[in-house]
């Protein structure tokens, strides 16, 4: 009998254990699944021109149109399967970089192909890992990087460094309260000594207030400048844990004033060539004469059609134009946005002639 209710208490605890394995194995089944979804879509609408349906060469209808180095096979699991997960994610999360310098080429840490687009800019942290995850399947592998336990990392961050500015802002606020409160006793213990001193001329009493306004401008609270460093950290603890679920987001970008002397446009327009070619590779995408890609528009003419405040409002942050435009914000700065701006104004090719009509 004893033994029998032992056997059956045993069998029980293990069918609890099996139930409790399946539940929680299924539920991440099902997370990824739900992820690798998400993956594809994202892949299907800012990859897939470049990269191929199943990420094979020659499959995207921009393929044959970029320059060397082409897009390399996504689907090749050997060389692939080299790469780390953090390694893929890095390669589409970056800051673009300009290949002409040497020591960009150099950094073997560092992936600069400049027809290769960044999303940093573009997709929140949890989308890029949702693609990251699509890729692994283009060669049959899958994600083994710990996604939620990332965001469980930035969340617990978060919390901490929440924690530290609450502190530091109290102690800043007790310093301030406590300086304000010995200033106004020192103000008031001055007024008495005037009150007292007969013989003060004006002179002095203008020397003695030039003095204490010095003074005055000096005084920074150590615990002012302890909760300025941890404000900071807070602030960017904070737009981590938003960037991960969030997508990045400008403000709108304000109506630049584009006027430069003749000399600078010239420069200008020089610098701008080379961050469209060997920075930013807007030429993977678009079209000049025959050559560069062909998801976005042909810029040949972009001088003509395009206003130039237009365009450099549209290259700073295309998402806040068109929400869902295929062309990724590659984080192009002011200095950057003029110059490539300058660029285009110099695309006038004339009109192509109008095709002969067929004959009737
Ligand atoms: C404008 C075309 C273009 C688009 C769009 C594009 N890529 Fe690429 N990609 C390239 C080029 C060019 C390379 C560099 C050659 C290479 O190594 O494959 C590259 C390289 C890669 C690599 C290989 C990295 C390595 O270390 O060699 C991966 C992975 C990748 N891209 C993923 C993506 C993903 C994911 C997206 C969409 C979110 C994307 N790419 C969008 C052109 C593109
Ligand atoms: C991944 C591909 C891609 C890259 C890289 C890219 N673009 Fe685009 N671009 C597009 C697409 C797609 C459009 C069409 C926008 C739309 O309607 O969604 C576009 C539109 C434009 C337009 C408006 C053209 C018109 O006739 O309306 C300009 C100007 C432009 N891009 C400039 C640039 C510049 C400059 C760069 C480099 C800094 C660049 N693009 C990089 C894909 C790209």
């Amino acid at each position: 009998m004893k033994g029998e209710q032992g056997m059956q208490r045993v069998l029980s605890k293990v069918a609890i254990v099996v139930v409790a394995v399946f539940a929680v194995t299924s539920g991440c089944a099902l997370l990824e699944d739900e992820r690798t979804a998400k993956g594809r879509k994202l892949y299907n609408h800012y990859c897939m021109h470049c990269h191929g349906e199943s990420g094979q060469q020659q499959e995207g209808f921009n393929w044959g149109r970029m320059p060397d180095p082409r897009p390399r096979d996504l689907s090749e699991s050997e060389a692939m399967s080299t790469f780390s997960d953090k390694e893929i994610f890095d390669t589409i999360s970056r800051d673009m970089r300009d290949t002409t310098l040497q020591e960009v080429l150099d950094d073997e840490n560092y992936f600069a192909v400049s027809t290769m687009p960044t999303f940093k800019y573009t997709l929140s942290e949890e989308e890029l890992w949702a693609v990251v995850g699509y890729v692994r399947t283009l060669h049959g592998g899958s994600l083994t990087f710990d996604v939620e336990g990332r965001k469980a990392e930035l969340e617990s961050q978060f919390k901490a460094v929440e924690a530290a500015h609450d502190q530091a802002k109290q102690a800043m606020d007790d310093a301030l309260a406590k300086q304000e409160a010995e200033e106004a006793a020192r103000a008031e213990a001055e007024e008495e000594a005037e009150e007292d001193d007969e013989d003060m001329d004006m002179e002095d009493d203008e020397d003695d207030l030039e003095d204490y306004d010095e003074d005055e401008e000096e005084i920074v609270l150590p615990e002012e400048e302890a909760y300025e460093k941890v404000a900071e950290q807070f602030e960017a603890a904070k737009s981590a844990l938003e960037n991960f679920t969030k997508r990045p987001k400008m403000t709108q970008i304000a109506r630049p004033d584009l006027t430069v002397t003749e000399p600078e446009r010239v420069a200008l327009e020089e610098k701008g060539k080379s961050l469209y070619y060997d920075k930013y590779g807007c030429n993977g995408c678009h079209s000049i004469g025959d050559v560069g890609g062909l998801v976005g528009p042909a810029l040949d003419r972009a001088g003509f059609r395009l206003n130039d405040t237009w365009v450099y409002r549209w290259v700073r942050y295309p998402q806040g134009m068109k929400k869902h435009t295929r062309m990724p914000n590659l984080g192009l700065d002011d200095q950057d946005a003029r110059a490539v701006t300058a660029y285009l104004e110099t695309l006038r090719a004339p009109k192509p002639d109008k095709p002969i009509p067929p004959p009737e």
